[in-house]
């Protein structure tokens, strides 16, 4: 369970929010000044911290810079009011993840505590390189095949420099995975580390997310706001999902890239900054040149290093490697001793395709291990567990109709009901999109191209039907 901690004068905002952070799973401690709170970090480091900007005694930018140096990684989102915006900004280009403005819009807080745990999480676990097993600190990239050797000399060879990184290869082959290697093996490891989905925002947000805006820049921008890319001063930002950034945010990043400046939006002051880019695709960007969908000198600029990420069907060997990992992991993770493997199974693992790489066969292997009994996991208990989903799809059309009839029959039992019609159908809607999204493990736009639908349209029914977005096993 992650901890957050809140430091505010406010006796009734620390009650409430502390409720309501409460009811969404998460520990909670509160502190009603900097100096208190400080003392309390200092004697248990929480997940996030959750700062009043006006305090009594110690100001909240002063707290700020306190916490900070105690835990560098430990990410705080700035809470403020409408008048003292720009000392949060202040923080903000300290090295504070993000700021929101009171009266909070709930939702909008929730979604950036989420993100700033993740990118705690993130900043805190390193990932290794093919470390053996008892030296393992947290995650770690697998694999011993000559591909994966070029990937381990490739991390390497950069880990010294602040170049531009693209790291590229089929859904599911571990470019995130890498590009948090990249990051943890760096000279700026110290420093944030901010992921950016491209596809998760969507493309009217994207600008303003990145670059940020000046007030009046839209109707609605009623503060000066900071973008990812400022909010990341001094450390990296992970671009996920690039090939999916439109044209036009193409061009501000190319400037980006050559000029290390940007311009937040409405504004015409050039901001220098000091970040470094990695980012990630899985998309042909030849063909989306060819497609007039990417930009050809973007792409040159990027591609200077790139890291290849080769499909797990062209390094089978590793497959064992992985195997045993997965296995040992998730069995440590439900608490049962790890029942092993026969040769027959594992050899099965080994010529199969994986079309969805890495993920895929992780996504296997707990499933297989969730239903197993003991024994090592045979033939059958793999077939099982990857037949599983494909298995779900083809139940049966009738069997299915019968049981949505005998639900629809209780709902009409109940008389008249005002937008019976339409509730019933957002029901419907938001089962589908979910399941979607839990097939391609919270991956948008695959489940878009799934429901064949546009990614906004996507982005609109999740927001309609207030879905929870779970990215699959990390
Ligand atoms: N070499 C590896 N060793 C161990 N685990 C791995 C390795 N590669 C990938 N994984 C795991 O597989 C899952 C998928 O990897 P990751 O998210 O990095 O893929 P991706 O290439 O970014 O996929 P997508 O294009 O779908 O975003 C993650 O849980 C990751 O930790
Ligand atoms: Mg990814």
């Amino acid at each position: 369970m992650s901890t957050i901690m809140i430091i505010d004068d406010d006796d009734q905002l620390r009650i409430s929010f502390e409720r309501l952070l409460k009811e969404e799973g998460y520990g909670v401690r509160t502190a009603p000044s900097g100096e208190s709170g400080i003392r309390m970090i200092t004697e248990a480091i929480p997940d996030l911290v959750l700062l009043d900007v006006r305090l009594p005694g110690m100001n909240g930018l002063e707290a700020y810079r306190q916490i900070h140096r105690i835990e560098p990684k430990l990410p705080v989102i700035i809470m403020t009011a409408f008048g003292t915006t720009e000392t949060a900004i202040e923080a903000t280009k300290m090295g504070a993840f993000d700021y929101v403005i009171k009266p909070f819009d709930i939702p909008q807080i929730l979604s950036t505590i989420r993100q700033a745990l993740e990118a705690g999480r993130f900043m805190r676990s390193p990932v290794d390189m093919d470390a053996s097993p008892d030296k393992i600190k947290g995650e770690v990239i697998i694999g011993k095949s000559p591909a994966m050797q070029e990937v381990y000399k490739a991390i390497g060879r950069v880990s010294a420099t602040d170049a531009t990184v693209l790291v590229r290869g089929e859904s599911g082959s571990g470019k995130e995975l890498v590009a948090r290697a990249l990051y943890h093996h760096s000279v700026r490891s110290d420093k944030p580390f901010l992921v950016i989905n491209c596809v998760a925002i969507p493309d009217t947000l994207l600008e303003s997310e990145l670059f940020g805006y000046e007030k009046g820049a839209f109707t609605g921008a009623t503060h000066r706001r900071v973008g990812k890319i400022e909010q990341a001063t001094g450390g990296t930002v992970f671009l996920d999902e690039i090939g999916d950034m439109p044209l036009n945010l193409q061009a501000k990043m190319l400037r980006l890239l050559q000029e290390k400046s940007i311009e937040r939006l409405g504004g015409r002051e050039t901001i220098p900054v000091d970040v470094r880019i990695i980012a990630a695709t899985n998309r042909n960007l030849e063909r989306l040149i060819a497609d007039g969908q990417f930009r050809e000198d973007l792409y040159y600029r990027l591609k200077v290093i790139t890291i290849w990420l080769p499909p797990l069907r062209e390094r089978t060997g590793d497959i064992p490697l992985l195997a045993d990992y997965f296995l040992s992991r998730y069995a440590s993770e439900l608490g049962i001793e790890n029942p092993g493997i026969t040769r027959e199974a594992m050899s099965m693992l080994v010529s199969s395709p994986w079309p969805g790489n890495i993920r895929e066969l992780s996504n296997t292997l707990q499933k297989a291990l969730i239903f197993n009994r003991g024994a090592p996991l045979s033939l059958a208990d793999i077939t099982q567990a990857t037949v599983d989903d494909a298995k779900n799809h083809h139940l049966s059309e009738d069997a299915c109709d019968d049981q949505v009839r005998a639900w629809i029959r209780t709902l009409l039992s109940k008389g008249e009901q005002e937008n019976l019609f339409e509730n019933c159908m957002d029901h419907f809607g938001g089962v589908l999109v979910g399941e979607a999204l839990n097939l391609t493990g919270g991956n948008r736009s695959q489940a878009a191209r799934l429901l064949g639908m546009s990614r906004p349209t996507l982005h609109a029914k999740i927001d309609k039907y207030q879905l929870k977005i779970e990215t699959s096993v990390r």
